[in-house]
């Protein structure tokens, strides 16, 4: 049997991402808590992991000693600027003791400035779809970098501009829960203004500053050979994948229904936030006109997830990260989420040393990723699907604030430790793939 270890470069990035709703507990001014209350979701967030009073410090503790050397967590602007006028010094002072728990853990801080929520002043006034956001944005941007700036370096600005498009203004599972594609490109064309205006507001306070976004990125394929799939396979992967990206790379932001020229976009990233969990096989549907006439599923075959929400398929990653490497030739690339939902954890360990493996091959290209954030640490609330879906390397017992490790937690470790992948922690975790991973 081979024995061998896949070893990264040194200064590698370990760690696990999170989001301020979805831990914090208790974000009752927010546009999701009133989305909760209304019965759009599967459960409540109610205390969630209870980071707000202060569980931080135990999960912090968790990762840091399972050799996470870097995390990535949101701060929730409804809490830092609770009403137009208002700024809360008190919410501001808890993210720096986070911060300052970060660093005496030797631990790198990576922080997200939006991650799908807005202050309830903000959605009142028609939220992403008024122009007037970019100001707000730029406005609470400048307060909290100021405030945390000491403890931080890496920014990211929204996170998945897409998903939070697309679900709130397409699909209708998030809030305001429309279904209108138009509206739903007005709100990502502001979200790349806000994007922009946070850039600049950013590297003007702190020179030293990497800032990004992260996308969420979903590799597709055609079912068929039918040029009627093809054609819809192309025509969402521009509507689900391209908005950001192309208005990045070339201040012109591509769309199904056209394009926009937002010509200061361009250029406004320094490292590019990767968001990947899984690839789509898409057909035409004529009954679908509210996805454009595309439907999107997964292979037949595919290793699903405990709710099918994710197929494991680790190819699409490298594809992921290839597109990456080629649409931004140099440009530093951070995984800043890619994971599964998994209570029994029966998929996990495969998912997670699989997906590593492929990130292992794009590194050995010397394609230049820097980091990688696994999704997510410990059980947290999951959107729309609530308590339903576990993404975490440890168990919630959501009535106790009880956290149980699963097996996936022991083989990350493992892996940030050694900085790398050996054929032991596969023998060990998931043997089913050892001969995919390390063939004789
Ligand atoms: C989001 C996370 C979410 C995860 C798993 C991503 O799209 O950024 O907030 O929990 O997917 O559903």
């Amino acid at each position: 049997m081979p024995e061998a270890t896949y070893h990264f470069p040194r200064g590698f990035l370990w760690g696990t991402a999170t989001a301020a709703h979805q831990v914090e507990g208790n974000n009752t001014n927010n546009q999701w808590w009133q989305w909760e209350e209304a019965g759009h979701t599967n459960g409540r967030s109610g205390l969630a992991c209870d980071w707000w009073n202060g569980r931080w410090k135990e999960d912090f503790d968790r990762a840091a000693e399972a050799g996470q050397n870097a995390h990535r967590f949101s701060v929730e602007w409804s809490r830092i600027q609770p009403t137009p006028d208002r700024w809360d010094e008190d919410a501001l002072e808890r993210y720096r003791a986070m911060l300052r728990g970060l660093r005496d853990r030797n631990m790198t801080a990576l922080i997200t400035l939006h991650h799908f929520t807005d202050p309830l002043w903000v959605y009142e006034q028609g939220g992403w779809e008024n122009d007037a956001i970019v100001g707000w944005f730029e406005r609470f941007v400048r307060k909290t970098v100021e405030a945390l700036k000491e403890y931080c370096t890496l920014w990211v600005t929204i996170n998945e501009p897409n998903i939070y498009a697309l679900s709130g203004y397409v699909g209708g599972t998030f809030p305001p829960g429309v279904n209108d594609v138009r509206r739903a490109i007005q709100v990502q064309a502001n979200m790349i203004r806000a994007h922009v205006a946070a850039y600049r507001v950013i590297h003007a306070i702190q020179r030293e500053a990497r800032v990004g976004y992260a996308l969420h990125y979903r590799p597709m394929v055609a079912r068929s050979w039918s040029p009627l799939d093809r054609l819809m396979s192309s025509i969402r992967y521009r509507g689900i994948n391209m908005a950001f990206p192309s208005a990045i790379h070339t201040g012109v932001m591509r769309t199904p229904l056209g394009n926009l020229s937002i010509p200061e976009a361009r250029g406004t990233q320094d490292f590019l936030g990767m968001n990947y969990y899984s690839q789509d096989v898409v057909w035409f549907d004529p009954f679908n006109p509210k996805e454009l006439f595309t439907r999107a599923g997964y292979p037949p075959e595919a290793d699903l997830s405990e709710n099918r929400f994710i197929a494991n398929i680790p190819e699409g990653f490298y594809r992921a990260l290839h597109w990456a490497v080629k649409a931004y030739p140099n440009l530093p690339i951070l995984v800043t989420e890619n994971g599964v939902e998994d209570s029994t954890d029966r998929l996990r360990p495969r998912y997670l040393a699989q997906h590593i493996h492929q990130m292992w091959r794009a590194v050995n290209f010397n394609w230049p990723i820097k980091g990688y954030f696994h999704w997510t640490l410990v059980d947290n609330f999951e959107w729309e699907r609530g308590w339903t879906q576990r993404f975490g390397l440890w168990a919630l017992e959501v009535e106790t604030q009880k956290r149980i490790k699963r097996p996936s937690a022991d083989l990350y470790a493992a892996i940030c430790k050694e900085n790398g992948l050996s054929s032991d922690m596969v023998q060990t975790y998931c043997p089913e793939v050892f001969n995919s991973l390390f063939p004789v």
